[in-house]
């Protein structure tokens, strides 16, 4: 935990990217042994978006970006930043964002590099762009949150070829008007938790083909039960402590929104019970798009502000496990 300078530094413009295929529980149905009421009752997913042949994660961080500029009627080269928070990326290098700062057609040398931290991804990323704006050093930063698992998942794999899926969202973060903006956060990491969600490489731009990797390539693997209850634990003490670092008595209750990494609709409803919070504090959208890693965060945010969720002067808190084992949460007000 480390305590927030209270310059205000908020989102400028949001924006979303899935890919059109949609996969049901059905269709699932049809490839491993499992049925729409066991996925339907055990983590509220219906249905997921998967890449398109030749679509990854480059393609959606570009759109998401696009959108996030858009929304902020900002140009590309107004940004002073860029940072792709994945670990799905068809390539380790080049990275992601350069990718994203050329197909976005910069005319200036923007730095970009990407950020991995699982499904915490775009909470640490924030939070990086928030201490570059906080210095002085950079103006605006550009942060997407994106991840194409469909590329890494063994679909014999029921475990979990159910759960995860391809989207995600971008932000552009800059000076807000004061009383907005980042109020507090916590960020972590359990190390002692690695072995529970491995992906052994990476950066393979077809990993369908026969010859990728000698034949053999690198899938998930997952040990449900240990996230399960690192999940549960972690995502209520997460927000009290980003709270606790925001100060000004700021209680669980205060909290207008929760918008919580999409992982298992069981974590967001322990979650709910720990911070004594109704269901209808939450933004759930799993039902639709699955646990996308990096991207969930983003994409709940853009649907939040779409349904008029998420507007002037909500406070809400962002909150997030994933693979390392990694954690994050930080409170805003819009
Ligand atoms: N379809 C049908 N049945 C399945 C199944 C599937 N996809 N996966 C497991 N099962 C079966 C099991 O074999 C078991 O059967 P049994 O009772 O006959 O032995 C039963 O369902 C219960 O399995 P279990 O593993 O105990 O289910 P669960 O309630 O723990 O749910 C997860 C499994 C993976 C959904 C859950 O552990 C989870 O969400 N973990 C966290 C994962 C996560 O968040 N990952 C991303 C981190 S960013």
């Amino acid at each position: 935990m480390c305590a927030v300078d209270k310059t205000a530094i908020g989102f400028l413009g949001l924006g979303a990217y899935v890919p059109e295929r949609v996969l049901t529980n059905y269709d699932l149905e049809q490839m491993v042994d499992t049925s729409n009421d066991w996925i339907v009752t055990r983590t509220g997913i219906r249905e997921r978006r998967i890449c398109a042949p030749g679509e990854g994660a480059v393609a959606i961080a570009t759109e998401s970006a696009r959108r996030a500029l858009e929304d902020a009627k900002l140009a590309v080269d107004d940004i002073d930043l860029i940072i792709c928070c994945t670990f799905t990326s068809e390539t380790l290098c080049p990275s992601a964002a350069c990718q994203v700062q050329r197909n976005l057609g910069a005319t200036r040398p923007i730095p970009a590099f990407d950020l991995a931290a699982a499904c915490s991804g775009f909470i640490y990323g924030c939070s990086v762009a928030a201490s570059f704006i906080r210095s002085g050093v950079y103006r605006r930063v550009l942060v997407i949150g994106v991840d194409a698992i469909s590329k890494f998942i063994d679909w014999s794999d029921r475990n979990t070829c159910v759960l995860f899926a391809d989207g995600g969202g971008a932000a552009v973060l800059g000076q807000v008007e004061e009383g907005h903006g980042l109020l507090g956060q916590s960020l972590g990491a359990d190390g002692s938790g690695a072995d529970a969600i491995r992906l052994l490489s990476s950066g393979v731009a077809d990993p369908f083909s026969a010859t990728a990797m000698n034949g053999h390539r690198s899938t998930i693997t997952m040990n449900g039960h240990d996230v399960f209850k690192f999940a549960t634990r972690i995502l209520g003490t997460a927000v009290e402590e980003a709270l606790a670092d925001a100060g000004q008595g700021l209680k669980a209750a205060d909290l207008d929104l929760i918008i919580p990494h999409q992982a298992n609709v069981r974590i967001i409803e322990s979650a709910a019970k720990k911070l004594k919070l109704p269901m209808d504090r939450f933004v759930i959208n799993i039902d639709k798009f699955g646990n996308t890693s990096a991207g969930t965060v983003p994409l709940a945010m853009n649907d939040a502000r779409q349904d008029g969720r998420l507007k002037p002067g909500t406070l809400f808190a962002v909150v997030a496990f994933g693979g390392g084992l990694t954690y994050a949460a930080s409170i805003w007000r819009w």
